[in-house]
């Protein structure tokens, strides 16, 4: 199955097969991409997949970076360009990333910059980073002051995903990925929201991977391009998010503030979950959707099992103020992306502290 997106460099392809990474080196020589190959991966992901990565793609030299957020940084980066030079990488080479989000937009960051750019292949393993963030040109790295500081727009020359991959992922990461699907769902695809929905029904998803995965991962498979397609929609409309892009934000602005005010000790996905309850919640306090959009909300990221309350020690105070510095908030008015209904995602301006405050003491 592929998925084409259209970008102001031109078309690339999202390929979504089981299997494919079996197929790596076939898939990259049939699309011209066959001069020097550099597999970038993370030491977790190698420990998993270095061996059938060796098989695939043989001739391959491979840097395997330490895993986790805190190496999404340009100390990783300079690390990156002395193997890039070691192993001898030029413009006509190619560097494949797999891995997570992190890998990506670090591996990503390097081949746009390295030489001036050099040809970049996304291999996705995370479900976030198949169904959000291989797909839009974002990559980047972190500073100590604050994420994603340093970054560029580098468009893959293809995207590959074998959803096979998804079943080593920890059940936590699966929760955090399904966070951007519902959040796509509610931005633009009633039909994935139910479709998700219905995959978590009782008696609780964990129990059913444990029991029987493989029905699981295959209805999964079946929502990843419809899940990409609507990320797709929105940044071939605005690649550069000038506006609708943004709108891939919702559950953003308080969830990177939970994220933020918790040092960090919530994971993205999870703090998103509850973002899209507080957007929803603020939405309709604001009188722009009704109580049931609000239920369904509650209803579905309960069911993924995404926290459904903030800790005892997350006081809304702590979390305005960490809303407030969102670099988003364009001259200190506040910006939240909410919803008129299902699919009816818009952006509101200068909304009361006393509304946001309300809302997150909701959530306690
Ligand atoms: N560029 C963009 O547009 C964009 C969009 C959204 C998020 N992001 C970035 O993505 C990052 C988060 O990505 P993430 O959620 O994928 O986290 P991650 O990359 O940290 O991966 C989560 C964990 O899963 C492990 N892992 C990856 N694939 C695995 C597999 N198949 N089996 C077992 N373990 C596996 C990783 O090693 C890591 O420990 C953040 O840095 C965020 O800023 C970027
Ligand atoms: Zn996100």
């Amino acid at each position: 199955m592929a998925l084409g997106v259209d970008t102001p460099e031109g078309r690339y392809e999202i390929i979504i097969e089981p299997g494919l990474l079996g197929r790596l080196g076939t898939e990259l020589d049939r699309r011209g991409l066959s001069g020097r190959v550099v597999l970038i991966t993370n030491t977790t992901v190698a420990a998993l997949y270095g061996e059938a990565l060796e098989r695939a793609l043989p001739e391959a030299a491979v840097i395997a970076i330490p895993d986790g957020e805190q190496y999404k940084a340009l100390d990783t980066i300079r690390l990156i360009y002395d193997q890039f030079v070691e192993v001898g990488l030029d413009r006509s080479g190619i560097v494949v990333a797999f891995g997570g989000g992190v890998l990506g937009d670090t591996a990503g960051f390097a081949a746009a910059t390295y030489m001036r750019g050099v040809s970049l292949a996304q291999m996705p393993t995370t479900l976030l980073s198949m169904v959000d963030s291989s797909v839009g040109g974002k990559v980047g790295v972190d500073l100590p002051q604050g994420k994603n500081l340093v970054g560029a727009f580098k468009q893959p020359k293809v995207v590959l995903i074998d959803p096979e991959v998804l079943q080593t992922l920890p059940g936590r990461e699966l929760q955090c990925g399904m966070a951007e699907v519902i959040k796509h769902g509610l931005i633009a695809d009633e039909g994935l929201f139910n479709e998700v929905l219905d995959l978590h029904q009782p008696p609780n998803w964990f129990d059913y991977q444990v029991q029987n995965p493989r029905p699981y991962f295959e209805a999964l498979t079946r929502l990843l391009p419809r899940s990409i397609q609507v990320k797709i929609n929105l940044v071939e409309e605005d690649p550069f998010e000038h506006n609708v892009r943004a709108f891939l934000n919702l559950g953003h602005t308080f969830g990177h503030a939970v994220e933020q005010a918790s040092g960090y000790r919530w994971l993205h996905g999870q703090a998103v979950g509850l973002g899209l309850v507080a957007a929803a919640r603020l939405s309709q306090r604001l009188g722009l959707c009704d109580s049931a959009l609000v239920e369904r909300v509650e209803a579905i990221t309960q069911a993924v099992g995404l926290p459904q309350h903030l800790d005892d020690d997350l006081n809304p105070d702590a979390i305005y103020a960490a809303m407030s510095t969102d670099k988003k908030w364009r001259g200190g008015r506040s910006r939240f992306v909410l919803l008129e209904g299902m699919g009816k995602p818009t952006m509101v301006e200068n909304v009361a502290q006393s509304d946001v405050i309300a809302v997150l003491e909701s959530l306690k």
